[in-house]
């Protein structure tokens, strides 16, 4: 009954589309169990690129059934734009299965991310203004739209109204923006209601049962464990638990039936929006990361801030996640550096700290301390073993592991599915 996670170890795309992917041939369900469509995972199959928001990555693996689990919060609009743009390429969209449970961003959630943002000037997250927020704070003030309540009229309008009644408070009284209609919305959700209704059902008794009958799942994580609500470096954080133990909430599948959870980390460090990042660069070097690996948003476009890797953050990943496993990706970008620094530690007002700070100012202020390791500039995109590896890579890889406190058992060195080095099978 093999229960996997697989999760971002940084501040999020770190490859965990390419990774699910991988493994989508090999497992029965990938599982969305938290995030919506803020994640932006891009998927190169052959010659053919995939970008995914919303979908689970195993959407793209024919014989893989992917789930949106009831962690997720689902834009109608963009759920069937996505699926409609994979029918058209071909892809097989009919498997997939949405928990009723799930919470749904409407017009009025986008609206308020992208107003807040807007009022909060020079504090602002830098979120993807797609509703993610204010979706998720709805759903624990209890005042949600669940995705069941698309199939009951009467329902649907109560708690839309319900909801309405403040919002339009804040919208105009806050914000000066023009009150919503609730029954502009309520239309436009029941306009959704046929086209995804076949899509749902009870998504946790599927998974458990399907355990149950040994068959192989996968938990796909959006965004990484540094924008976490409880354990990332909040405020400037998502609004869900992409670490593990969202897996289990977000799907309904208990911590017992997980054995293993893989965390997928770059071989340098990347973040989009605000917050503190120790390692960023300002310079030149900072460039050429972003220019080599392509390092742009899938989802709003931004550049993507580099830095060098950070190990205090890869061991606090370990230790929240409880990971068995690290999938270094990205290898190949490294591709040409005499040295390459990378942290060991921070110095905060004056010590030396090995551990992640868990008092905010702290990390605002730590400042990173460097191990230089010697570069290598052979082309690696072809290796296909740990082996093929020039000696100075190895060794990267090596240190990385040492200081991570997992073992690395796949290195990417492309973006292709094939470009891949596996160390230890995942299944
Ligand atoms: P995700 O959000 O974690 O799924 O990651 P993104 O898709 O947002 O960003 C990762 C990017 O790196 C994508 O463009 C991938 O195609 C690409 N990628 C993944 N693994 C590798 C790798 O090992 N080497 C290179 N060069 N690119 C990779
Ligand atoms: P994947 O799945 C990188 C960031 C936003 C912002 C913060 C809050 O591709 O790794 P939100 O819209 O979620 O309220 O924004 O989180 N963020 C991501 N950064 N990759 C992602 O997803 C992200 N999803 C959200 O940039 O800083
Ligand atoms: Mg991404």
């Amino acid at each position: 009954m093999p229960a996997l996670v697989l999760l971002g170890a940084q501040w999020g795309d770190e490859g965990k589309g390419k990774a699910t992917d991988l493994l989508g041939g090999s497992v029965d369900y990938v599982v969305r169990y938290q995030g919506g469509n803020n994640a932006g995972h891009t998927v190169v199959v052959g010659d053919q690129k995939y970008a995914l928001h919303l979908l689970p990555s195993g959407i793209l693996s024919p014989g893989c059934t992917p789930v949106i689990g009831n962690g997720v919060v689902v834009d109608p609009a963009v759920l069937l734009s996505e699926l409609s743009g994979l029918a058209e390429r071909g892809v097989d969209t009919s498997k997939l299965l949405i928990s009723g449970n799930a919470h749904l961003i409407t017009p009025y959630h986008t609206t308020i991310d992208k107003v807040t943002e807007r009022f909060l000037g020079k504090r602002r997250i830098g979120t993807t203004g797609r509703g993610i927020g204010p979706t998720y704070a709805d759903k624990i003030n209890r005042v949600g739209i669940r995705v069941q309540d698309l199939f009951d009229e009467s329902i649907l309008r109560q708690k839309v109204e319900a909801a309405l009644d403040q919002k339009n408070q804040i919208l105009a009284k806050l914000y000066n923006r023009r009150a919503i209609m609730a029954d502009q919305v309520v239309e436009e959700l029941l306009g959704y209601a046929e086209r995804i209704g076949d899509y749902v059902c009870d998504t946790t008794l599927i998974l458990n049962n399907a355990l149950d009958e040994g068959k192989v799942v996968l938990f796909e994580g959006g965004q990484g464990t540094l924008l976490d609500v409880d354990h990332g470096t909040y405020p400037f954080v998502t609004s869900s638990n992409p670490t593990a133990g969202g897996a289990c909430t977000g799907s309904g599948v208990g911590p017992t039936r997980i054995n293993r959870v893989i965390g997928i980390l770059k071989a340098y460090t990347t973040r989009v929006g605000a917050g503190p990042f120790p390692t960023e660069l300002f310079d030149e070097d900072g460039e050429k990361l972003r220019r080599i690996g392509g390092e742009r948003g899938v989802t709003t476009g931004r550049d993507r801030r580099c830095g060098w890797f950070d190990a205090v953050i890869a061991r606090y990943a370990t230790r929240v996640n409880g990971l068995t496993d690290f999938f270094l990706t990205k290898l190949d970008v490294l591709t040409g550096w005499e040295r390459i620094p990378v942290c060991v530690a921070y110095e905060i007002d004056g010590r030396r700290v090995e551990e992640l700070p868990y008092n905010q100012s702290d990390f605002h202020h730590a400042k990173p301390i460097y191990e230089m390791l010697p570069g290598w500039s052979e082309d690696i995109s072809k290796a296909k073993s740990f082996e093929d590896l020039p000696k100075n890579a190895q060794a990267y890889v090596k240190a990385l592991e040492e200081m991570s406190g997992a073992p690395i058992s796949a290195i990417g060195v492309g973006p292709g599915r094939d470009e891949t080095i596996q160390i230890n099978p995942f299944l």
